[in-house]
C-alpha cells in the first residue's frame, strides 16, 4: 500500500530508514499531502520517560484525494544530501521533521535549507552531530585482537553510537583494514567483515564485557555467513565431526538447521554425493607427493604466498619503464601505498623525491619497486603501524622480485635499508653498515645500498639525519656512475 493510501485508511506511516521515508514522502508529495496530516512512527521507539516501546499513534484519516497524483517535484542533490545525513539522528520525531523540509522546499519555501531558517537551523545542527558521530567513532573506535586459533573475525570492537552511523562507518574500515576480518558491534545492530563481504546482523552483544567471550556468537554468525548450501556434504561433515559432539561446538546449535534447510531445496542436486568419501584401498605414498607443489599465482594480486595478502587492501606492484637502468627496492608499502596501489606514494616517497632532486635523477627513468609486495601492519588506536616483514613473507615474496629482475633487467640495483639488502642478495649475512657506499657485484648486477627514507624520517637528531640524507644521494649518484663502469673494474 502506497504511503497515501495507507494515510488515507488512517494507519501511521512506520518507517525505520531512510530509503523507506524517501520512497514515502515521494508519494505523500506526488498527492500533495501536507505536514500536518502524516503520522510518522518508527518501529522499536522508545517512550521518552518509560523507556518501554512507543506505541504507534493512531493516524486520522487524511483527506487526501488519491485520484489527483501530480508529477514529482524535482528536489536538489544538496538537500537530498542533507536529508539523508540527517535521517541518521536519533530524534524522536526525525521523520515527521524531514518532511517538513521537504514539504516547505517544494512549497518554494528554498530557505528551509540555509541555517537562518529556524527549521534550517535544526537541518545543520542534525547534520553536524551526524558527521561528528562518524568522526568520534572512526577516532575512538578501538579493535581488540583476537587469537587467530579462535577463528574469524580477527579484530572485534564495541561501540555505542550516539546516532545510527555505523553503516557508513562500516564502509570506511573496510577500505581501511584490508582483508582481515573484523566486526564491530553496537547495542543495536553488528557488522561482520569477512575479508570480502560484509555482513549486517541483528546485535550480538550488550556491553564491552562480551567482547572476552564474544567467541561463541561471532563465531556462528561467520558460520553462518560463509555456510554454502551447494557444497553439503553430511557424510563428509560427520566423518569430521561425528554429531554427537555437534552440541558441544559453537556451530552445534546451526548446523542442524542449516543442513535441514539444505535438504529442503538450497543444494543443488547430485553435486554433494559426488564429492562423496569413497571407499577403497589405502595407498601408501611418500610425503614429497602427498602435497604437490601448488601452481604459481601468475597475478601478483592472486598471491597466497605467504599470510600477508589477508591484511593488506591490494598487492602493491613495481612501477617504472620497462627496461630501467636503475631499480630500486624498498621494504614493502606503507599504509597510503596500500590505499592506493602504488610504490613510495607516502612520506618515504616524499623523501625519495627530494633524494633524487638532490642527486640529479629523474623519479620517471627509474623503476620502484618492493621486497615485500602487500603492507604488514598492526593496530595501534585508529591508526595501523608499519610491522616489519618476517624473513619467511620477504623470501615468499622474493619470487616476484625476480619475476621483476627478469623483466626490467637493469644493470644497478638500489637497496633501500636491510630488509631489501637481505631479499636483493638472497641471504642477511651482509649487513647494511659495511656495505653503504661500496657496490657488490650479484648476480651480474651492481647493487648499491644506502638507508630507508623512513629510517631519516624517524632519526630525531638534525645532524643524523642530514648525514643519512646525503649517504641515500650518494648512493643514487654512484647508481648513475656505475651505469657506465665495465663490470670488470673492481670496485673503487
Ligand atoms: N616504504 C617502502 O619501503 N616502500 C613503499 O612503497 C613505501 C614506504
Amino acid at each position: 500500500m502506497s504511503a497515501a493510501a495507507a494515510l488515507a485508511a488512517g494507519q501511521p506511516l512506520l518507517v525505520s530508514h531512510f530509503a523507506e521515508w524517501r520512497e514515502a514522502a515521494r508519494d505523500l508529495l506526488v498527492h500533495a499531502v501536507p505536514p500536518e496530516l502524516v503520522t510518522w512512527s518508527q518501529p522499536g521507539a522508545v517512550d521518552l520517560f518509560s523507556g518501554a516501546p512507543a506505541p504507534a499513534e493512531p493516524a486520522h484519516n487524511a483527506s487526501i484525494r488519491l485520484d489527483q497524483a501530480r508529477p514529482a517535484p524535482h528536489v536538489p542533490r544538496s538537500l537530498m544530501d542533507m536529508l539523508q545525513t540527517a535521517a541518521c539522528c536519533r530524534m524522536p520525531d526525525r521523520w515527521a521533521f524531514l518532511y517538513r523540509v521537504i514539504w516547505r522546499w517544494t512549497q518554494g519555501e528554498h530557505d528551509v535549507q540555509s541555517a537562518a531558517d529556524a527549521d534550517g537551523a535544526r537541518l545543520h545542527a542534525m547534520v553536524k552531530a551526524v558527521h561528528r558521530e562518524e568522526h568520534d567513532m572512526h577516532a575512538y573506535i578501538r579493535f581488540r585482537e583476537r587469537p587467530e586459533a579462535a577463528g574469524p573475525p580477527r579484530f572485534v570492537a564495541w561501540f555505542e553510537p550516539r546516532h545510527d552511523v555505523l553503516p557508513q562507518v562500516a564502509e570506511h574500515f573496510v577500505s581501511r583494514m584490508g582483508k582481515v576480518s573484523w566486526m564491530i558491534a553496537t547495542p543495536d545492530a553488528s557488522v561482520l567483515w569477512d575479508g570480502a563481504t560484509l555482513h549486517n546482523t541483528g546485535p550480538l552483544m550488550s556491553s564491552a564485557a562480551d567482547l572476552d567471550d564474544a567467541g561463541e556468537a561471532l563465531w556462528l554468525t561467520y558460520y553462518r555467513s560463509i555456510f554454502n548450501p551447494a557444497r553439503l556434504n553430511t557424510q563428509v561433515m560427520q566423518s569430521h565431526i561425528p554429531s554427537r559432539f555437534w552440541k558441544n561446538l559453537p556451530e552445534g546449535a546451526i548446523v542442524p538447521q542449516m543442513v535441514t534447510n539444505a535438504a529442503l531445496g538450497e543444494r543443488r542436486t547430485g553435486q554433494a554425493q559426488a564429492v562423496g568419501r569413497k571407499g577403497g584401498a589405502t595407498i601408501p605414498i611418500a610425503p614429497a607427493d602427498a602435497q604437490p607443489e601448488r601452481q604459481q599465482p601468475s597475478k601478483l594480486d592472486e598471491c597466497r604466498r605467504c599470510e600477508l595478502w589477508q591484511y593488506a587492501t591490494q598487492a602493491v606492484p613495481g612501477e617504472g619503464p620497462k627496461r630501467s637502468q636503475i631499480m630500486l627496492v624498498g621494504e614493502q608499502p606503507g599504509d597510503q601505498e596500500d590505499l592506493a596501489g602504488h610504490a613510495f606514494v607516502g612520506p618515504a616517497g616524499k623523501l625519495l623525491d627530494k633524494v633524487f632532486d638532490a642527486a640529479g635523477v629523474a623519479r620517471r627513468e627509474l623503476y620502484l619497486t618492493n621486497a615485500v609486495k602487500h603492507f604488514k601492519w598492526e593496530p595501534r588506536g585508529k591508526r595501523r603501524l608499519h610491522k616489519t616483514p618476517a624473513q619467511r613473507e620477504v623470501e615468499a615474496c622474493h619470487y616476484w622480485l625476480e619475476k621483476e629482475l627478469a623483466a626490467v633487467k637493469p644493470k644497478v640495483i638500489v637497496a633501500l635499508g636491510s630488509t631489501a639488502l637481505k631479499s636483493v642478495l638472497g641471504t642477511g649475512n651482509v649487513t647494511l653498515k659495511d656495505t653503504l657506499g661500496k657496490p657488490i657485484r650479484h648476480d651480474g648486477r651492481w647493487v648499491v645500498t644506502v638507508y630507508h627514507p623512513s629510517y631519516i624520517l624517524r632519526v630525531p637528531d638534525e645532524n643524523a639525519k642530514q648525514q643519512a640524507f646525503k649517504v641515500m644521494v650518494d648512493g643514487l649518484k654512484l647508481a648513475q656512475e656505475l651505469l657506465e663502469r665495465p663490470p670488470e673494474e673492481p670496485p673503487a
